[in-house]
């Protein structure tokens, strides 16, 4: 029994726990950044509740309700490299810059969002705590 347990202890504590950075994650510059085409490209993907924008993705599942589903650490977890959890998920993985191909040499060593944008989106998903519109 004791080593089930410790085999379920397993995912989490790989899971990224701890947050990227001192400072808290800011909401309202996470969905800045959720919202820009520039910058966090998410709504090519998906959807969300961020009715000024008006053509989003069906490619993935709504955020709506994000806050819902996951925690903080889960989300981290997505952000940083959602292909550990899914090695052919088309997300990219937003703070990675190991064991990439075709990067190109401006971007080389570095992460598509910067560790406190990183924290400011999962704060911003964790305010979405409704399912999505049906
Ligand atoms: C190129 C497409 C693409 C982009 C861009 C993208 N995602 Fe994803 N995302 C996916 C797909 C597909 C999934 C479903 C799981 C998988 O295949 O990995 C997913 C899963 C997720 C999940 C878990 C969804 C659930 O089941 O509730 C979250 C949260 C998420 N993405 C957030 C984001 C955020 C925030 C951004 C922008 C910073 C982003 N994604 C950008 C494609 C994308």
């Amino acid at each position: 029994m004791a080593i089930l347990a410790l085999l379920l202890l397993i995912p989490s504590a790989r899971a990224d726990e701890a947050p990227l950075t001192a400072t808290p994650g800011d909401a309202t510059r996470g969905r800045a950044i959720v919202a820009d085409r520039t910058r966090g490209l998410c709504l090519l993907c998906h959807s969300g509740p961020i009715p000024e924008e008006r053509f989003q993705g069906n490619l993935a599942p709504p955020l709506d309700g994000a806050g819902l589903r996951w925690t903080a650490a889960e989300l981290r977890l997505r952000l940083v490299d959602g292909k550990r959890l899914n090695p052919d998920s088309i997300m990219p993985s937003y703070y990675r810059t190991e064991g990439l191909h075709r990067v190109a040499p401006a971007q080389r060593g570095r992460p598509i969002l910067a560790a406190q944008e990183i924290e400011d989106v999962i704060a911003y998903l964790l305010t979405l705590r409704e399912e999505p519109p049906r």
